[in-house]
């Protein structure tokens, strides 16, 4: 029943990716590896391919980044979906060579993501995203994949001029960022005419499914069950929020693109402040926002604004989710499953 409630509301919500009888007609037979499949943002590329009439295998490690149930619950979910086959392990020591077998593209989502708990445990931060990147890189390279798609992040511009261009001078100011570019960089470098690659810069993802360590769904959290919420600085901070299907879209079309050894950004068109989400959540949930303020928090950047110059060009992209609607999603989902009173959103 849960898992039935929960595929229902992933179906809905990645109906913004057009999906035609006659593409997915021309993808089978197509065999993709996606790599942090039991993820926020990789069981929707998963979704999605397989809509589209490719044959998935998904990895995932259930890395302790937050509860692996969540991500249980994703990949039950999904192991349900013909097509889909999915394997358990860290790509840093797993073998990896076996699910590469006629692989045409990897989907390389798996990583440790968010800035602020980097600063603790910036090791495993290089274990699951750099030392595991260098080992899917060589078995991709091994078995003969024709493409590799990495989601690299915002991050790596730190406070960089914006918006920010992919060829702007790249100063990370966490070890998050830091780990990022790294992975980025060996994808890149790697890359040549046998394995093409492409880094997908993406920037703050969300939507239905969102990590819970992410700001817009604890805002949103707290403000669904009369909590408080803590704002970090003063709210002026902007963010190019990107819809997730948005995210998708361009990630999937990364694959078919005639283009490597390149980063393209992968951001919402808008940026928005803190103070401006704020507003429209308590507009969204009809209440009166709690909110304890405190000091900026170290990694955090002033404002990200995504350049999509480049994504327009060779990926045909452009995001079709604004904000305001993509948020309202998001609160619409969170408060389904809070009334349903199903612990673990999916
Ligand atoms: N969510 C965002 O706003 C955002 C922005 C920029 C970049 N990214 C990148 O996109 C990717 C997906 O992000 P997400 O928000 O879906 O995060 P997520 O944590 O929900 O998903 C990542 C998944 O990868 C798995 N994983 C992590 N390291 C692994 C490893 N070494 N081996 C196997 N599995 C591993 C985790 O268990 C998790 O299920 C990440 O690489 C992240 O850095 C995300």
């Amino acid at each position: 029943m849960l898992a039935d409630t929960a595929r229902e509301v992933t179906v809905t919500e990645t109906s913004d990716v057009p999906a035609s009888f006659d593409a997915a007609l021309s993808n089978v037979g197509r065999r993709a590896l996606v790599t942090g499949a039991a993820g926020f943002i990789g069981s929707h590329v998963c979704r999605t391919l397989l809509r589209g009439g490719w044959t998935v295998t998904g990895i995932d490690g259930f890395t302790d980044s937050y509860d692996p149930v969540e991500k249980l619950m994703r990949a039950a979910s999904l192991a349900r979906l013909a097509g889909m086959t999915l394997a358990v392990g860290n790509l840093a020591d797993m073998e990896l060579d076996t699910h590469l077998d006629g692989v045409e593209a990897v989907f390389h989502l798996a990583g440790r993501a968010g800035v602020r708990a980097s600063f603790s445990s910036e090791a495993l931060y290089i274990r699951d995203n750099v030392v595991a990147t260098e080992r899917l890189l060589r078995a991709a390279r091994r078995g003969g994949v024709r493409r590799l798609i990495y989601a690299s992040s915002s991050s790596v511009y730190g406070d960089g001029e914006v918006p920010f261009h992919e060829d702007a001078p790249l100063s990370p100011i966490s070890p998050y960022g830091k780990s990022k570019l790294e992975a980025e960089r060996v994808c890149l470098d790697t890359g040549g005419r046998d394995l093409e690659t492409t880094a997908l810069r993406y920037f703050t993802v969300f939507g239905p499914g969102q990590r819970p360590d992410m700001g817009l769904r604890l805002f949103a959290e707290a403000a669904l069950t009369g909590g408080r919420i803590t704002l970090l600085g003063d709210g002026t901070q902007r963010r190019d929020f990107t819809y997730v299907t948005d995210v998708v879209s361009a990630t999937v079309a990364a694959a078919d693109s005639p283009v490597s050894g390149l980063a393209i950004n992968v951001g919402g068109g808008c940026a928005v402040s803190i103070a401006e989400v704020l507003d429209l959540l308590a507009r969204l949930t009809g209440s009166r926002l709690q909110v304890d303020r405190q000091p900026f928090a170290r990694g955090d950047v002033k404002t990200t604004s995504a350049d999509l110059g480049r994504a327009q060009r060779l990926l045909g992209f452009t995001p079709l989710v604004p904000f305001e609607v993509g948020y309202e999603r998001e609160v619409a989902w969170l408060r389904e499953r809070l009334d349903q009173k199903v612990g673990v959103p999916v």
